[in-house]
């Protein structure tokens, strides 16, 4: 982790920002990672604020597209989602390209994040209440979702060129972008019942899509009629969203990358040696164990 450098940030350093590893990409630029940490201490949420929440690779995007066509009663549109629903952490990075800016996106704010629950924005003038979805997935999956996205930034000179082995060794010890997987969704697990948040799981998503569509817009007092709720559902599954994936590819330099890649669960058990196995389950998923957050590794 580099934390001052002169001139500019590239290539694959990681910087540390309110305790957590980001990539340094992301305050590409000369300014570093201070504008970074002032812009997220200092926002102020207003109520109708969405936030979007995740560890990395756990069906963010799923959700921020979902959460877009709820607000817009199922209207399904070809701009990047990064124009509608924009990326709180990239917020001030000087080469935002099709990310939207923050401070220009009018209210209600639909806002990606993958910040913990003790980082994230609370703070309101009005003391009212803005929401948070969570979307968590089973972290076999996401440890294997997470090295394919890795490897895939080499297109932007960013990426990972090591093996899958050496990665999931840095994934199981939390030494990659938002530390480690455990300590973000069980910080964010201990707030399920708040009347302000809702917890949701990739696994549950694939199996009954209309009813997460409608749970998630009840909760975000947008109740939808069964025709509109059942056209998200089918924009929104895997087909549906790849049908024009331009809308979810990435661009920075010269490179580029799509977030969509299978989709499916259980993609794990064509990467994970008996090895491995073992050592998530002793040392990833005995964490979870009593907490009563369960994950379906297989549908
Ligand atoms: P895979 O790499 O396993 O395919 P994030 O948006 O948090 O980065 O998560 C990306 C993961 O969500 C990718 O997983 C991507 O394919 C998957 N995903 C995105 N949209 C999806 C959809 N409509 N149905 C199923 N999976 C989806």
């Amino acid at each position: 982790i580099i934390q001052e450098r002169e001139g500019e940030w590239t290539s694959n350093e990681m910087i540390e920002i309110l305790g957590f590893r980001i990539p340094a990409f992301f305050v590409y630029g000369s300014q570093g990672p201070e504008l970074l940490c002032d812009f997220i201490t200092n926002f102020q949420t207003k109520s109708d604020d969405v936030f979007i929440v995740s560890y990395p690779k756990s069906g963010t995007t799923w959700m921020q597209e979902i959460i877009w066509q709820i607000y817009n009663n199922g209207e399904n549109t070809s701009k990047n989602i990064f124009e509608r629903v924009p990326f709180l952490e990239f917020s001030t990075s000087p080469i935002l390209g099709e990310f939207a800016d923050i401070a220009k996106v009018p209210s209600p704010r639909l806002m990606k994040s993958h910040l913990s629950y003790s980082i994230i924005p609370k703070g309101s003038s009005d003391g009212a209440k803005c929401k948070y979805i969570y979307i968590a997935r089973n972290p076999k999956d996401v440890a294997v979702s997470y090295f394919h996205f890795t490897v895939s930034l080499r297109s932007f000179g960013n990426g990972y060129n090591g093996p899958w082995e050496f990665f999931s060794k840095l994934f199981i010890d939390g030494n990659v972008g938002w530390n480690k997987w455990n300590d973000h969704v069980q910080g964010w697990w201990k707030h399920k019942d708040d009347p302000n948040v809702l917890f949701l799981k990739y696994e549950d998503l694939k199996k009954d899509l209309p009813s997460q569509v409608r749970l998630t817009a009840n909760f975000l007092n947008k109740p939808l009629s069964e025709d509109i709720i059942n056209r998200i559902a089918e924009q929104c599954s895997f087909n549906g969203m790849t049908k024009d994936l331009s809308r979810y590819t990435v661009r920075f330099n010269e490179g580029q990358t799509s977030i969509l890649r299978k989709g499916v669960v259980g993609d794990w058990k064509n990467y994970f040696t008996p090895e491995l196995n073992e050592r998530f389950e002793k040392e990833v998923l005995s964490k979870i164990e009593g907490t009563g957050l369960e994950f379906d590794f297989e549908l």
